[in-house]
């Protein structure tokens, strides 16, 4: 059967060129104002901050158009799932939620149902839902978030599905509306796309090329932050040290450091540094402005050389460890976090041994961890592999039993001490408590009065858990 729309290509999204990237300036056509009078909008996101910012941006763009959002998918009549497909975990969940809708959409038929984020991006998973997810009417890429008017208003007159989803590098669009979920806390693009491609790695396909905001326009967000009262910036960026480099501007991620803390926002953050080219510049920033919190998050993916190689990862166990030992000494009191994949494919006992024995060496804060999970269209996906399941799961087991006792043993630090803490609200397990986090990102439970969202207060730590803190307000 002849397919009527245009699918997506991996292989297109792997081309990269040496070409700065085209800045554009978000406009919306007059006609499209006002289609979302009276109709009310749901968004549920998955994945990383990147996806979180990319909602806000989909809630920006429907607000303009006037629309509202709600509460549930019931009472919605646009739905968007903002998805993640760096594990296939991620991608059954997304698919079993849009299962799930069938019925809404059944019992509504005016319903929009819209797929977008990184499985948008994905071939074969467009292919799917074009055949078997019928109940989805839209499906936009990350490329392709302005079009959201377009692709409303289309659906709107042809009641036709709509697919537009480019598999290209990807320009730098400003000017884009964005209802941020937060009122305290901001993520801030300040580069997009990643031009690492490790080998078991989707993200490089789906977000296209490495590419840098003018520092302007990233220096005039976090200001107007400061103007509108937030307290914490996160900065985002696949590879945030990759900063500024295709700009060949002679400005790196250490430069924007020092220009975002002079903005004088209160807390200063950052994902994700790539162990590569973690330079001094970035150090000295670090180490000079005390609004950067003392957090960092650095990678490691695995203990051993040779699987780093195979990973294409571009450092070695030794290299890892000697910058890891670096920044311990120059960052003194900092918390470092890091990722683990364990079973790559063939990964020996030798190799995990060697992971285990990094997380014995750097003792890590915390660690996210993952069982390797092949992804189409990448290479490591065509690597061989002989290590069974089950294996790979004791493995987890292992490594996970020594994140925790990491994470406990330096938790231990804070007990009897008194932390600031910026406050998110509520605690989401209980509702007598207030929760948020500590400069190195610890999250803190905490008893106390007259405290809102936003504010930072000093509190006493009681009680210490491998993964939050419990505490009571300081009068
Ligand atoms: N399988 C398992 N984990 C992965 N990650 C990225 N791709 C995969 C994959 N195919 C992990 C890495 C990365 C984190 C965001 O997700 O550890 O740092
Ligand atoms: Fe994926 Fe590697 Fe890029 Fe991170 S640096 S997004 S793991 S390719």
């Amino acid at each position: 059967m002849k397919k009527d729309y245009k699918l997506p290509s991996l292989d297109d999204a792997r081309k990269r060129n040496r070409e700065l990237s085209q800045k554009l300036s978000f406009k919306l056509d007059d006609k499209y104002k006002d289609i979302g009078k009276g109709k009310k909008y749901f968004i549920i996101t998955h994945g990383c901050q990147a996806n979180q910012r990319d909602s806000e941006t989909m809630a920006g763009i429907l607000d303009t158009l006037g629309y509202e959002s709600c509460d549930s998918e019931k009472k919605a009549d646009v739905i968007i799932i903002n998805t993640c497909a760096v594990r296939k975990g991620a991608e059954d969940k997304v698919l079993g939620e849009v299962g799930a809708l069938k019925r809404l959409k059944y019992n509504k038929p005016d319903l929009i149902i819209c797929l977008a984020g990184c499985m948008a991006q994905e071939e074969e998973t467009v292919k799917i839902i074009m055949e078997k997810y019928r109940q989805v009417d839209i499906i936009f890429g990350t490329h392709n978030i302005t079009s959201l008017p377009k692709l409303l208003y289309e659906v709107y007159t042809t009641k036709q599905r709509k697919i537009e989803v480019y598999s290209k590098m990807g320009d730098i669009v400003e000017s884009v509306p964005v209802t941020r979920f937060m009122s305290h806390k901001a993520w801030v693009n300040i580069m997009y796309g990643c031009d690492k491609f490790c080998t078991y790695c989707i993200v490089p396909y789906t977000r296209g090329k490495e590419r840098s905001r003018y520092k302007e326009d990233i220096i005039y967000e976090v200001e107007e932050l400061v103007r509108q009262g937030y307290k914490e910036v996160c900065l985002l960026g696949q590879n945030v040290n990759a900063y500024g480099k295709d700009l060949s501007l002679d400005y790196t991620f250490g430069n924007l450091l020092n220009d975002v803390a002079a903005t004088g926002i209160a807390r200063i953050r950052f994902v994700t540094s790539h162990p590569w080219d973690f330079d001094d510049t970035m150090i000295q920033a670090i180490k000079n402005n005390p609004n950067i919190m003392p957090y960092i998050h650095l990678p490691i993916q695995s203990g051993n050389t040779e699987i780093l190689k195979k990973m294409n990862r571009r450092y070695t166990r030794e290299e890892y460890l000697s910058l890891f030992d670096k920044l311990k000494k120059e960052l003194p009191g900092f918390a470092f976090t890091t990722d683990i994949i364990v079973g790559f494919p063939n990964e020996s006992d030798e190799a995990f041994e060697d992971t285990l024995s990094a997380v014995e060496h750097c003792q890590f804060d915390n660690a996210f961890t993952f069982i390797y999970s092949p992804r189409e269209g990448t290479p490591a996906a065509k690597f061989e592999d002989k290590i069974d399941r089950k294996t790979k799961e004791e493995r987890l087991q292992r490594l996970n039993e020594r994140v925790a006792y990491y994470a406990n043993l330096n938790n231990q630090k804070f007990k009897d001490k008194v932390v600031e803490v910026l406050v998110d609200g509520l605690s989401k397990r209980n509702s007598n408590v207030y929760s948020g986090y500590t400069p190195e990102n610890k999250l803190v439970n905490f008893t106390g009065n007259n405290v809102k969202t936003g504010d930072l207060v000093k509190v006493r730590i009681t009680e210490v858990m491998s993964f939050s803190l419990n505490g009571e307000l300081v009068e």
